[in-house]
């Protein structure tokens, strides 16, 4: 059985772009029963970012009952916060020292981000890169499923275990992409633009309630031509909620287009609000179900962090062997 790891930031409410582009992957790849999947909350990652102390911790436990309530199951796959397994710090720092500044200043999300927080360009984010690295090479995973946004990072984890096994001698293997297939979901309020938790607006939550995804839905941007037809250049806002259904019903957004041909846009809006409340009516009352009992909660990342905690102890152990920190 071969390995997987991922993460993702606890930074708020997941949309259905996170949900389509990344979450339900995960779910699937857990299912399917041939690999071993170790999912983590990237806590550390999130302090690149403003954010406030007394929101975080909550954030953690929300994406916790995010990932179980849509299905990850922490007997199946082992699930935790990447700050309670020190090995994760460790070895990025072991990491910084084989990295050179010039391939971190090249990062487009680090460009980005710099950007959007210039009062707020820390060295945690310039380092982001490494620590992910750290995150993946300490679990030797074949696959690393990602949205096409983290392919860069990607290649330089490949890049720094090659480097570290030429170094000090062979101790790292190389990863994988492992890409999501499912297109950018994009913003319901701008669709040039992709769906973002930065503008709130533009975003359908997965738990959102019934009456919101409604609400919403009917006010997504789309055209003045009422021909219902799947045509991305003309029609984006169109095409968008087209793909969405199309994603949550496993057919391609033409077909979806077929089946309303001669409806009006409101029918169609009406039956995708519909669905997407239907499809996600269990996670909403498992994802309550899961918050209100946060100890609970703590005991499975807890559980989590140990099983990981384990495994990343002897590569970290295997590191500084090889690096001639112990003997
Ligand atoms: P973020 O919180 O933006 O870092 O996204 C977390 C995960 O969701 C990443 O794997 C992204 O690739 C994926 N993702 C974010 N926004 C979208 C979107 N609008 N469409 C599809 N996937 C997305
Ligand atoms: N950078 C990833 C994102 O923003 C999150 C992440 C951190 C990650 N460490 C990782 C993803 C390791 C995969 C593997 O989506």
């Amino acid at each position: 059985m071969d390995t997987l790891v991922s993460g993702i930031q606890p930074t708020g409410r997941l949309h259905i772009g996170n949900y389509l582009g990344a979450l339900r992957n995960l779910v699937d790849l857990q299912d399917s029963g041939e690999h071993a999947c170790y999912y983590f909350i990237a806590d550390l990652h999130s302090l690149t970012e403003p954010f406030d102390p007394k929101e975080k911790h909550r954030q953690v436990l929300e994406l916790a009952a995010d990932l179980l309530a849509a299905g990850v199951d922490p007997e199946r796959a082992v699930v935790f916060p990447q700050s309670l397994v020190p090995a994760h710090s460790e070895l990025a720092w072991i990491l910084n020292t084989i990295t050179p500044m010039g391939e971190l200043e090249r990062m487009t999300q680090f460009k980005d981000k710099s950007a959007r927080q210039a009062e707020h360009i820390n060295a945690g984010l310039f380092d982001y890169p490494v620590l992910m690295a750290a995150d993946i090479l300490l679990y030797e995973p074949k696959f690393v499923p990602v949205g096409d946004d983290q392919l860069q990072h990607l290649e330089l984890t490949r890049t720094l275990a090659r480097r570290f096994n030429a170094k000090y001698g062979k101790t790292f293997v190389e990863p994988k992409a492992l890409l999501t297939k499912t297109s950018r979901v994009m913003s319901l309020k701008d669709p040039s633009k992709k769906m973002s938790k930065s503008v709130p607006d533009g975003c359908l939550f997965i738990d959102d309630e019934p009456e919101t995804i409604m609400r919403k839905i009917a006010r997504a941007v789309t055209d003045s031509d009422a021909t219902l037809v799947y045509d991305p250049e003309r029609k984006p806002g169109l095409a968008n909620l087209l793909e969405i259904y199309g994603a949550l019903t496993h057919l391609a957004p033409k077909a979806v287009a077929g089946e309303f041909a001669g409806t009006s846009y409101a029918t169609f809006k009406e039956k995708l609000a519909v669905l997407a409340s239907r499809h996600f009516a269990a996670f909403r009352t498992r994802k309550k179900e899961l918050l209100a009992d946060p100890e609970s909660l703590r005991k499975i990342l807890a559980a989590g962090a140990e099983k990981a905690g384990t495994i990343a102890q002897k590569k970290i152990d295997e590191v500084k062997r090889q690096v001639g920190l112990i003997g």
